[in-house]
């Protein structure tokens, strides 16, 4: 069960669950001189390795290949037109997924972390019972208990998730052909991925989104600047609508909108958000209160009712990101080893969604901002004026600063960043740190950035805040 020949039982941590969030506390803890037990079911890396953000992005990169070949000869560069190669597309998919699945194996097995492959359940005197993928079982111990055991995809009455015709993020990973045409249940993160990859692939794609906007939480003209380019790439957008089940026909089915069309497609991908895995450990009768949405509560510390018990990651309602998990993570080993916690600011962390055109956010969107009470100034730059952008080619997209408006109508502190266009997932990081070290527009100005740069078009729009600019 384990790869030890003969495991301890007894450790300083046990963690259930092997994603970001247990695998971080894992990494974490053990650097820090704890010895760790992992137990994880299924392999190492959890969902974002395996079915989620990892070869996600690998196919957002694959599209985005495929439209630079396409658009070459604007360079100059002629070739025939690109074909792909659906097989050797997830070939390379899952070659990156399984190099960097060696990798963390690899990393744990040096840090001396004792992985249990198999299932974990919690018992009620805090020890943890693991049933073995092999049918062997166990019975270990720790000073400290860490619930990690992630979360997997909603479905929705009437969508019967089969691999086939209705798929969730998992079954699209394993696709062995391009859908030719594809309604896609939800526009939020997953949705707008998957939704612009497949489109860029080659499948005529419909977004069906129930409230009135798609991408929950982003600023208004960052979206319409993600609409317009979806538009413009005949990828339909429907909002405000429900969907009502569907009928399966030879091939493909009928998804039934309730007061619009119906839509005749190859496949349904159901992308409604994420479901915590809280009933697989086992929580009845030891204390640990569950949320009505399955949710282990915690506090702002990750501590569950039960103490020495603590949960991350996907399993608390907090941001579902894995790099929110890390931090989760890092906060619990540092209270174990008895040092200065900082809780995790979940209003003010890295939003990053990297479809056509990539989005990304910290902090409040303008309407957030005004709804808070806020008196806001905003600055919205184009890509149009910036150097870099023209060079690349690629100029769709907007960056909009939201500021605290001081008397003189200038910016004051940096409320929030949301911004769309070429690699911004990429250029978040000085926003990040803006935002959440509470600089204000003169602070951030003060900074040069490289010329010539995509993140100028950034420097450029906090500068025009302090009521002078460059360009803008
Ligand atoms: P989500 O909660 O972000 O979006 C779900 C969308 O589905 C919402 O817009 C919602 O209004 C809509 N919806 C719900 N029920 C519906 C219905 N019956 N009909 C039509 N629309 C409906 O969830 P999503 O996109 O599935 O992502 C799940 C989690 O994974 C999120 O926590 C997200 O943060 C995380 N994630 C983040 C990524 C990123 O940051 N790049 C990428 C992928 C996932």
């Amino acid at each position: 069960m384990s790869d030890d020949a003969a495991p301890a039982t007894h450790f300083d941590v046990i963690v259930i669950g092997g994603g970001p969030a247990g695998y971080g506390a894992a990494l974490y803890g053990s650097a820090a001189g704890l010895n760790i037990a992992v137990v994880e079911k299924d392999k190492v890396g959890g969902t974002c390795l395996h079915r989620g953000c990892i070869p996600a992005k690998e196919l957002l990169e694959t599209a985005h290949v495929y439209r630079t070949v396409s658009e070459a000869s604007k360079f100059g560069i002629e070739s025939s037109a690109p074909t792909i190669e659906f097989g050797t597309t997830m070939e390379r998919k899952n070659t990156v997924v399984d190099t960097l699945f060696k990798g963390l194996s690899g990393l744990l097995k040096n840090r001396k972390v004792t992985v249990f492959a198999g299932t974990g359940t919690l018992r009620a005197d805090r020890g943890v019972h693991v049933v073995g993928n092999d049918g062997e079982t166990a019975d270990i111990t720790a000073d400290a208990v860490i619930l990690a055991a992630g979360s997997v995809p909603r479905s929705i009455p009437g969508f019967d998730v089969d691999g086939k015709v209705v798929l969730t993020s998992d079954e699209v990973f394993e696709l062995t052909e391009l859908p030719k045409k594809v309604a896609v249940i939800g526009g939020g993160a997953i949705g707008c991925e998957f939704a612009s990859m497949l489109s860029d692939l080659g499948s005529e794609v419909t977004i069906l989104e129930a409230l009135p906007q798609i991408l929950p939480g982003v600023d208004k003209d960052v979206v319409n600047t993600v609409l317009r380019s979806f538009k413009g790439r005949k990828l339909d957008v429907k909002t405000g609508v429900k969907v009502a089940g569907h009928s399966a026909g030879s091939s493909g089915t009928t998804v039934h909108v309730e007061g619009g069309d119906d839509l005749e497609v190859d496949a349904v991908v159901v992308s409604v958000g994420r479901r915590p895995l809280s009933d697989s450990l086992g929580l009845d009768g030891t204390g640990v209160t569950v949320t009505d949405r399955g949710f282990v509560e915690v506090d702002e510390l990750c501590r569950t009712s039960v103490d020495g018990v603590w949960a991350v990651g996907d399993l608390i309602a907090t941001p579902g990101l894995a790099h929110v998990g890390y931090a989760e993570a890092i906060l619990v080993i540092k209270q174990l080893l008895g040092e200065e916690a900082i809780p995790v600011d979940y209003g003010k962390v890295a939003w990053c969604i990297y479809s056509k055109p990539e989005v990304a956010f910290v902090g409040l969107s303008e309407q957030a901002a005004r709804d808070a009470g806020h008196d806001v100034v905003v600055a919205k730059h184009r890509w149009g004026g910036n150097s870099r952008a023209l060079i690349v080619g690629d100029t769709e997209g907007v960056v909009k600063i939201i500021a605290e408006k001081r008397e003189d109508g200038t910016g004051g502190q940096v409320l929030g960043v949301h911004m769309s266009g070429p690699w911004v997932t990429e250029q978040l990081g000085q926003a990040y740190l803006g935002v959440n070290w509470e600089a204000t527009v003169d602070d951030i100005a003060h900074f040069i950035q490289p010329h010539p740069s995509l993140s100028e078009t950034f420097g450029e729009a906090v500068l025009s805040l302090t009521g002078r600019s460059l360009n803008g």
